[in-house]
């Protein structure tokens, strides 16, 4: 399902363009599908990456990469989810890029997110944690006021192969929190607490969803 979405989203592409792409294993396998077009037509593509991993698998496939220090707006960008619901809301941030991931859905006039059907929910608060990115020194005044906007749990996220916080791109930590319900103002009373960088949700970010489900491809766009 991943290589369909992929697939559709690689044909999307012009050449001559310059645009964003996020992280991720479907962003990966869309990826893979840009490089082969750019072997059978000789594509010629600018693009701004959202993590080291992405620049690296950019780099391979002969896209020219503008990273970090593009800062102008792009036409259209493409990354991945790890919820998404009816209203078109996300969750991001599995694999710690949240914070150039929602950079990036800012920057870009049109974004689109492409995901599997096992990524749809009817309740994004039963679907995942929402990562919360944080400096360092703020975590313990993190934690009070997200249990003050009534988180239910909250788990620092921990590194891979190193004992530990895992530490962001940009220094920080990860709180992996859930909510009961998450409503519009989350995502800015989350944001407005004191050493909060960013969070993995995004209201009103995707313009468009593509969704590989069994019976085929769906294109959703917010209602
Ligand atoms: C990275 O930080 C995430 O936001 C990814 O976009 C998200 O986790 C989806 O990843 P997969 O495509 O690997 O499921």
């Amino acid at each position: 399902m991943k290589e369909a979405v992929a697939e559709k989203l690689a044909a999307r592409v012009k050449d001559g363009e310059r645009i964003g792409v996020g992280t991720g294993s479907t962003v990966d396998m869309a990826l893979t599908k840009i490089g082969e077009r750019i072997k059978n037509e000789g594509l010629n593509l600018q693009v701004v990456p959202t993590s080291l991993q992405s620049a690296w698998r950019c780099q391979e496939i002969g896209l020219t990469v503008l990273y970090p220090a593009f800062n102008g707006e792009l036409s259209w960008g493409f990354d991945g989810a790890d919820a998404v619901d009816s209203n078109l809301w996300l969750i991001k941030g599995k694999g710690g890029a949240l914070l150039q991931e929602k950079i990036l859905a800012a920057k870009c006039n049109h974004f689109v997110v492409i995901v599997d059907d096992s990524k749809m929910t009817d309740d994004l608060s039963k679907a995942c944690a929402i990562p919360v990115e944080v400096i360092p020194e703020a975590r313990m005044i993190a934690e009070r006021q997200l249990e003050r906007l009534n988180a239910t749990g909250i788990e620092l996220r921990p590194a891979v192969g190193k004992h530990g916080p895992i530490i962001t791109e940009a220094g920080n930590i990860i709180l992996d929190v859930t909510f009961k319900s998450i409503d519009k103002d989350l995502e800015r009373n989350i944001k407005s607490i004191v050493g909060v960088v960013e969070s993995g949700l995004f209201i009103g970010y995707a313009n468009e969803v593509i969704v590989a489900g069994k019976s085929g491809i769906q294109v959703l766009t917010p209602g």
